[in-house]
Parts: C-alpha cells; sequence; structure tokens
C-alpha cells in the first residue's frame, strides 16, 4: 500500500474497505502516531487499545461521542441546545455518571429479556423471507439485512409499527449529522430532519409516561426523576435506535459478504457461533471508539497531552498478529476469534452484546437453512458507506 504513514485520511474509500496494510505497518513502525486528518492521536496494538479502554480514568470518554467538531456555525444555530446532543448518553460520560445511567439501561438488558427475544427475531426473519424468497435476488444490505433487526429494535424500545419508515430515515441523518462529516448545506437538511426526529421521541416519552406498555420506552421514562433525566431518556432512547438499526445489520452485511467469498456458506449450524466471531474480528461493523486523554499519557516514548483525541483502533487490533496468527486469514474454527474489540472493552463494553450475538447467529441460522444456494451477483463492486466509526456495505446483490 502507497499511503504514506502520516495519511490516515479517514474520508478515503479505503480507510473502510483495505486498510489492513496500512495498520500493520503502523503497529509495527509508529504503534502511537497523530493523524492530522482525524485531528487525534491514534492506538494501533491490541495491548494498547484494550488498556486504554480498560482506563476510563486516563483516557476519559466525556464528550467523545461527540463529532459534532465539524458542524458549521449555522448548523449550530439552527441545533440550539441540541448542538451538543449525545452530552448526557452512556457512551459519552465518564463515572459517576455512567455507573448510574449503565445501571437503568442494563435493567432491559437481562439474559432473560435478550433471550426472549430470539422468537420474535427468528419470526421476522422467517417473515421477509417468505416474501422474498420466490423472487430468487435481491440486494441484501436494502433488503434482507436491515429489515428485522429495525422491526424488532422497534419493538424492543415500543416504535409503532406505522411509524418504522419515520424512524429510521430519521435515524440515519442523525448518525450522518453528527457522526461523519457533511457539506453545510446537507447540515442544514440534516439538522431539520433531526429535530423532528427528537420532537418525535418527546412525544413517545410523554405517551409512554402517560400509559406505560411493556416496553424500553416505559421502562426508562418510569426513572425519570429517580434515576434519569428527561434528556436522558432521549438521548438512550436515540441511540439504541442506532444500535440496533445500523450496527447489527451492517455486521451482518459483512458477515455474509465474507463467508460467500470464502466459500464456507451455509455455515453448519455447530459453527455458526465461532464464524459469528471471526467474522466480526475479521470485518468489524465498528472500526474504534475515542477518548479524550484526560493527563499526558506516555506510550512507546511518544507523549500524548492531556486533552487530546485519541482513537483506539479496534479494526487494528482485530488483525494484530500477536493476538491473532495470520490476522488476515479468515479461519471458522479460529481458537480465540471472540478475543476481538468490536464490541469495546471495560465499563462502555456494549451492552448490545448479547442482543447483536443473538441477533448474527440467529439471522444465519435461518439464512442458511432457507438460502442454501446464496451467492454474490458476480462483477460486482463492494463499496462501503463513509464513516469514521463504522463499516457497512452501501449494496450487496445476491441471488439464491
Ligand atoms: C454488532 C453490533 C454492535 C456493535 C459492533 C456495537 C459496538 C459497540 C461499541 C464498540 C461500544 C463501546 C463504545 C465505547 O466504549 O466508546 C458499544 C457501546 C454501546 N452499545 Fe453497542 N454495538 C452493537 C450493537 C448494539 C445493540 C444491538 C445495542 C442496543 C440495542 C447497542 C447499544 C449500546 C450502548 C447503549 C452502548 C453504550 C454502553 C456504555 O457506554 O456503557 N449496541 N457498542
Amino acid at each position: 500500500m502507497s499511503q504514506d504513514i502520516e495519511d490516515f485520511d479517514v474520508g478515503a474509500d479505503w480507510h473502510v474497505a483495505a486498510p489492513y496494510d496500512f495498520l500493520r505497518r503502523l503497529r509495527h513502525e509508529r504503534p502511537v502516531f497523530h493523524s492530522a486528518h482525524l485531528g487525534a492521536y491514534v492506538l494501533t496494538r491490541y495491548a494498547d487499545v484494550r488498556a486504554a479502554y480498560g482506563d476510563p480514568r486516563r483516557f476519559s470518554s466525556r464528550g467523545s461521542l461527540t463529532i459534532s467538531r465539524s458542524l458549521t456555525d449555522e448548523t449550530r444555530a439552527k441545533l440550539g441546545e441540541h448542538g451538543s446532543f449525545l452530552s448526557s448518553f452512556v457512551a459519552n460520560v465518564d463515572p459517576p455518571d455512567h455507573t448510574r445511567l449503565r445501571r437503568s439501561v442494563s435493567r432491559a438488558f437481562t439474559p432473560r429479556a435478550v433471550a426472549a427475544m430470539e422468537q420474535r427475531f427468528r419470526r421476522l426473519n422467517e417473515d421477509m423471507l417468505d416474501r422474498l424468497e420466490p423472487r430468487g435476488h435481491a440486494d441484501f444490505v436494502a433488503e434482507i439485512g436491515h429489515e428485522p433487526s429495525i422491526k424488532l429494535t422497534a419493538r424492543f424500545i415500543g416504535v409503532p409499527e406505522a411509524d418504522e419508515a419515520f424512524v429510521r430515515a430519521h435515524v440515519k441523518d442523525w448518525f450522518q449529522l453528527f457522526l461523519s462529516p457533511q457539506p453545510a448545506g446537507r447540515q442544514l437538511e440534516l439538522a431539520d430532519s433531526f429535530l423532528e426526529y427528537l420532537d418525535y421521541v418527546d412525544r413517545l416519552v410523554a405517551a409512554r409516561a402517560k400509559d406505560p406498555r411493556e416496553d424500553f420506552t416505559s421502562l426508562m421514562t418510569a426513572l425519570i426523576g429517580a434515576e434519569l433525566t428527561h434528556r436522558e431518556v432521549v438521548e438512550l432512547i436515540s441511540t439504541i435506535l442506532l444500535g440496533g438499526n445500523d450496527t447489527v445489520p451492517n455486521q451482518l452485511g459483512n458477515t455474509v459478504l465474507r463467508l460467500l467469498r470464502e466459500d464456507c456458506w451455509p455455515v453448519p449450524p455447530t459453527m455458526i457461533p465461532n464464524a459469528a466471531e471471526e467474522c466480526m474480528r475479521i470485518d468489524g461493523a465498528s472500526l474504534g471508539s475515542f477518548r479524550y486523554a484526560a493527563e499526558d499519557v506516555v506510550l512507546h516514548g511518544r507523549r500524548i497531552p492531556a486533552g487530546s483525541l485519541v482513537l483506539l483502533s479496534t479494526d487494528s487490533a482485530a488483525h494484530d498478529e500477536t493476538v491473532f496468527p495470520h490476522p488476515d486469514e479468515f479461519q471458522l474454527d479460529r481458537p480465540n476469534a471472540d478475543d476481538h474489540l468490536v464490541f469495546g472493552y471495560g465499563i462502555h463494553f456494549c451492552v448490545g452484546a448479547a442482543l447483536g450475538r443473538l441477533q448474527l447467529r440467529t439471522a444465519l441460522e435461518v439464512l442458511g437453512r432457507r438460502l442454501p444456494a446464496l451467492r454474490l451477483e458476480p462483477d460486482q463492486e463492494i463499496t462501503y458507506r463513509r464513516s469514521l466509526v463504522g463499516r457497512g456495505l452501501t449494496a450487496l446483490p445476491v441471488r439464491w
């Protein structure tokens, strides 16, 4: 790869599609470096990434998700008090706030509650396939990967079926607004969409406060005033909708592409759990997490000044040859595949990890059984969405 070692250009297509030769060089030559493009220091070795996740005192999450640094003044003015959206989201705060928020959120993700979602998710996949199977072809991303996860998350949160399309479109917009750089004009459009969406979530919270049901919104709304603020609940609902609508389907798309290319389709049911872990390791839907250095940190002789933004590159960590031998090789039965850090690590470890895993495994099982002849449309160009923090395909035409 010809990129200069200084040129960690997260806006470039190769950054999401095939960064591994570049990241390998960094791990060997510059395990800690400053990226001008990113305005952040980047940690690339597995041991350093894991240690930083495990040290929230020195690597603070406070404000780390608020990538709204790229918003123009006009966009900020339009957003007003909402310009700092996510400032009280659980992944964006440190203890003691984090401890309190995490305790509240975890109430909704008990092992029992997660296991209870399996049947529903299976049904959603079967229904989708009943409709699509006779056609013999589809775009995996648009037509297969997203729908069951979006519907499951909507039911979990308590979004009525009639509002699903609205929520889906708006979640996509606010993700773009806050988490990927956008031109000025586009920012204003996205800001309008975001404000409409906040209004919607506000109304949902008000409705559940009056008339509670068996859903996440009701559970969290009941805690307003005691454990949580209204804003915290709105931010939780918004981000969990994002987690469910986007990361799991992205991971499923990456996973199916990998399995088809490696000639591993369908995966025998007993192999599915490890196959899912190996796919998360090698083609993670999450590229890493941001932190701020709370004090000067010296690592491998390099000083990271207090206040600097730091990217913990889990994508690089997942390809670290000191932990995963032949890291660029896909091994269905890799013994330590699940040592990847795609769900993070430490106090912010993904609260939806069990639900994410359940969805991936269930989808692979149902899709493998019903579409055993699944294959890629030949001669397609594989392209990814541009993102600082996520890896997701734009499309994946398939046949069966
Ligand atoms: C394959 C799918 C998923 C991936 C790759 C993923 C990835 C991550 C990562 C890397 C973090 C850590 C962030 C940090 O340390 O800064 C995280 C946290 C989180 N995730 Fe996920 N996630 C997935 C699915 C989900 C789902 C399905 C939900 C909810 C329904 C969810 C909700 C959350 C929440 C609320 C946090 C914040 C936890 C905290 O800060 O304590 N995620 N996720």
